[in-house]
């Protein structure tokens, strides 16, 4: 659920009728939003002055834990059924994967899938979805509506953790779900003994513990729209029971706690479940038509970000733990335009735009800048729901959004450095710069990888570029992900509108200068 209070009320009017049976309401009229759109446009236009970035190899924000660039898929609409997995498709394997999705999937490189939901798993019964595919249940998913054939289980999960190469992370149902069936779930999947959930998932063909290390306690607990909503105080004693259990079958499991909309929730939380957990959530969707409203959320995922990890120093300061709570931003994207459709076959399937793409790199970019508190993010979600890929029968198309996630996880370090970037804001936003910008190298400090993001929708902006502590070989590589305008989409009919395309560029020294095209992400790389 978004986390600002748009989407708050966004959610008691849409959610309302969502369960009234109705279809979603838009926002705003679309004749408002074109309004809203021409005039933000028109006063960003023009062009911006030079831009300064200074990167001083001496000022090393952290280590980036590859977990930021996770990803998440849920039983919602097309995402698992008919997205990753298609046991009647001709597309996929013998196991019922789509081929083509996996290998789009690979593309991004995600290190941690999050699953079963999202509100799905409020509801969800995990021991429905082991043991012979014909003889699960069929089930109503209340959360969006659904029939749930269960054929997509657990030990399908891991099965697609494994073909991809994720890390699996599980979010327990702590809506309808007891604190039994959780530790039970952790003993299916983790355990040894000689005991009736062990022995179930040995006898289902996997003698071999899955060691799942991440485990969700709860989703989104704090929200009316999710079953078994609590306020933080119930949501606290709930957690550290569960967080108990499912510890007394595998001690080493690391524990994310359901984090909230507000300081109240996170801090009352924290204070009671900070001892146990290793990492607290934060969700955050975006979005609208105006391009400088769009950035402006962005900014303000990053103020999320902060404020969360004000209240974790706060909460830490009262215990004696050394290793901190984490931030884990386990759902994050843009999602307005499919804003909660429920009970269709096409839910959620938000057509992203370049200036998604744009925000999806700034919001990378801000989990570089604060990778000493950002330790996991799953970008919400994979295939076909507000998704970087989508499929139908015939094939797979990339999204605008795929491209930052795949030059990111590609090319960016795993050390972020605190750069100084001095560039012309946003008409009356002061604090939305037309550049964002996030620079990492390695450990041997070797490399040296500049992210930026010309939010601009018309200008070129040029930056001065000086660089301390490391000297720069004349030439590096450009990829630049862009097209006609911030508006361009990918879609089946027109697949290839917004690519990202590598360049050979010559110049770069301990200062130059380099250009940025309007509306584009440019990852610029530089070896020692
Ligand atoms: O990602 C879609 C939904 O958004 C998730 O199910 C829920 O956690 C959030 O509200």
């Amino acid at each position: 659920m978004r986390d600002v209070d748009s989407g708050r009320r966004g959610f008691l009017k849409n959610g309302i009728t969502a369960v009234l049976g109705a279809a979603a309401v838009p926002l705003s009229p679309p004749s408002l939003r074109w309004i809203e759109n021409t005039i933000q446009e028109s006063a960003a236009a023009g062009s911006a002055s030079a831009a300064r970035i200074k990167i001083d190899f001496d000022r090393r924000i952290g280590t980036i834990d590859r977990k930021i660039y996770g990803n998440f898929i849920e039983h919602l609409g097309r995402c698992i059924y008919d997205g990753i997995y298609d046991e009647k498709s001709s597309l996929s394997d013998s196991d019922g994967f789509r081929k083509d999705v996996l290998e789009a999937a690979r593309g991004i490189h995600v290190p941690l899938l999050r699953w079963p939901g999202g509100n799905f798993s409020s509801g969800y019964n995990w021991k429905d979805g082991v043991g012979p595919k014909d003889a699960r249940p069929r089930r109503w998913d209340t959360a969006w509506q659904e029939e749930e054939p269960n054929r997509f289980g657990t030990d399908e999960f891991i099965q697609y953790c494994r073909k991809l190469g994720a890390e699996p992370y599980i979010t327990v149902n702590m809506g309808t779900g007891t604190m039994q069936d959780a530790a039970d779930w952790v003993e299916y999947c983790n355990a040894t003994t000689d005991t009736s959930w062990a022995n179930l998932r040995k006898k289902n063909g996997h003698p071999e513990p899955y060691n799942i290390k991440h485990w969700g306690l709860g989703n989104e607990i704090y929200g009316g729209w999710q079953a078994g909503h609590k306020d933080a105080a119930g949501y606290a004693a709930d957690a550290l029971e569960f967080a108990k259990m499912m510890r007394w079958v595998d001690p080493s499991i690391q524990l994310v706690a359901c984090g909230g909309p507000g300081v109240e929730w996170n801090m009352t939380v924290l204070e009671r479940v900070a001892n146990i957990v290793d990492y607290i959530s934060l969700h955050h969707y975006g979005g609208t038509l105006d391009t400088a409203k769009e950035f402006a959320d962005a900014t303000a995922m990053e103020k999320q970000i902060g404020v969360l990890d004000a209240v974790i120093t706060a909460a830490m300061a009262r215990t004696q733990k050394k290793e901190r709570v984490g931030i884990a931003v386990d759902e994050w994207n843009i999602w307005f335009r499919s804003w909660f459709q429920r009970g269709n076959n096409h839910m959620l399937e938000e057509v992203y735009n370049l200036r998604d793409a744009l925000w999806v790199a700034t919001g990378l970019n801000a989990f570089h800048r604060n990778c000493r508190t950002v330790k996991l993010a799953d970008m919400a979600q994979l295939v076909n729901v507000i998704a970087p890929i989508m499929s139908n029968s015939t094939g797979v198309v990339l999204q605008t959004t795929y491209y930052p996630l795949k030059l990111y996880s590609e090319h960016c370090g795993n050390v972020a450095l605190d750069a100084l970037v001095r560039s012309d804001t946003f008409p009356d936003l002061p604090e939305t710069p037309y550049l964002d910008v996030s620079v990492t190298t390695d450990d041997a400090n070797q490399k040296l990888t500049l992210a930026i993001v010309n939010r601009h929708p018309t200008a070129d902006i040029s930056a001065d570029i000086a660089i301390a502590g490391f000297k720069p070989q004349n030439s590096g590589e450009i990829f630049e992900i862009n097209g006609p305008s911030l508006d361009a989409t990918n879609t089946f009919e027109a697949p290839n509108q917004v690519t990202a395309k590598r360049r050979t560029f010559s110049g770069a020294g301990p200062a130059f200068r380099q250009t940025f095209a309007a509306h584009s992400v440019t990852v610029l790389k530089l070896q020692a």
